[in-house]
């Protein structure tokens, strides 16, 4: 199964708007709207679109370099990206190296317990039904193939080591993270989305400070400090 926007029509999700450009390319505005907990908690910030338009271009920019194929076609103002048009699995796949977030209600291991093996975990993306954590077996009645899965956690464990290195030197602990991928016109498998503190758990290396969502959803501060404190670490 695979998900495809209307030929010309806007999109209007939670944290973005996909406005049509022609056949084969979105742009992708990021909103100041915050949501939690499947939408359950809302607010807005002034300027967290452009930082997440910011890092999710710079994250694009890092992976493409290091030979990801991603849906970033370039920058196209202060909180949009052009992005290539994709038909989308209806997937979330979560990467984790550090216990935190919904993991803890999974394992009896406490919040920062670095993990032996990073995890790969496969959501159903639906807000009515709670994106439930899914396996293959279920990704399959959907029909999503074997080889698609395996391809998917595959790019996204690369994902993660070519990300937790480039955290690690900017004094950052990559702890976990959600990527959505879509097949393009010539059948690939393409990272696609936002990579950015709206969708990544990212922690200060020394006083495992959040730098990520957590603050909004656990009010644990400023939110804006807090993502303009990282986008300062990769400048
Ligand atoms: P949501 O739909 O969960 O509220 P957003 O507000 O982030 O999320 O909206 C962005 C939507 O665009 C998501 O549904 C996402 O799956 C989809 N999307 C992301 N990248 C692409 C792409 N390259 N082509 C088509 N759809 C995409
Ligand atoms: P979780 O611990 O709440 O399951 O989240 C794991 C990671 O996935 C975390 O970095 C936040 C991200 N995430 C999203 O991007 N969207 C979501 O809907 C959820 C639940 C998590
Ligand atoms: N992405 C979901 C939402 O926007 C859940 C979350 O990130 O906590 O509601």
């Amino acid at each position: 199964m695979v998900i495809m926007m209307k030929a010309m029509e806007i999109y209007e999700g939670k944290a973005k708007k996909m406005i049509p450009l022609d056949e084969r390319k979105f742009i992708m505005e990021f909103k100041d709207d915050a949501t939690a907990f499947n939408g359950e908690k809302k607010a807005q910030f002034k300027g967290k679109g452009w930082l997440n338009a910011q890092i999710s271009a710079k994250m694009f920019k890092i992976l493409e370099g290091n030979g990801i194929k991603t849906h970033f076609i370039g920058v196209a103002g202060d909180n949009r990206l052009i992005v290539e048009r994709l038909s989308m699995y209806p997937l979330e796949v979560v990467v984790r190296n550090i216990v935190a977030g919904s993991l803890k209600k999974r394992l009896p291991l406490p919040e920062g317990t670095e993990l032996q093996e990073p995890i790969v975990e496969l959501y159903y993306k639906d807000d009515a039904m709670g994106d439930p954590m899914i396996n293959h077996h279920h990704a399959k009645a959907l029909g999503i193939g074997e080889d698609e899965l395996r391809e998917m956690e595959s790019i996204a464990l690369r994902v993660n080591e070519i990300l937790k290195e480039y955290f690690r030197e900017r004094g950052v602990l990559l702890v976990d993270f959600k990527l959505e991928f879509g097949r393009n016109e010539r059948g690939e498998i393409i990272l696609a989305d936002e990579i950015s503190p709206d969708t990544c758990r990212f922690w200060d290396a020394k006083t495992k400070r959040s730098f990520d969502k957590d603050v909004f959803r656990f009010e644990k501060g400023d939110l804006i400090s807090a993502y303009r404190e990282l986008y300062r670490r990769l400048s």
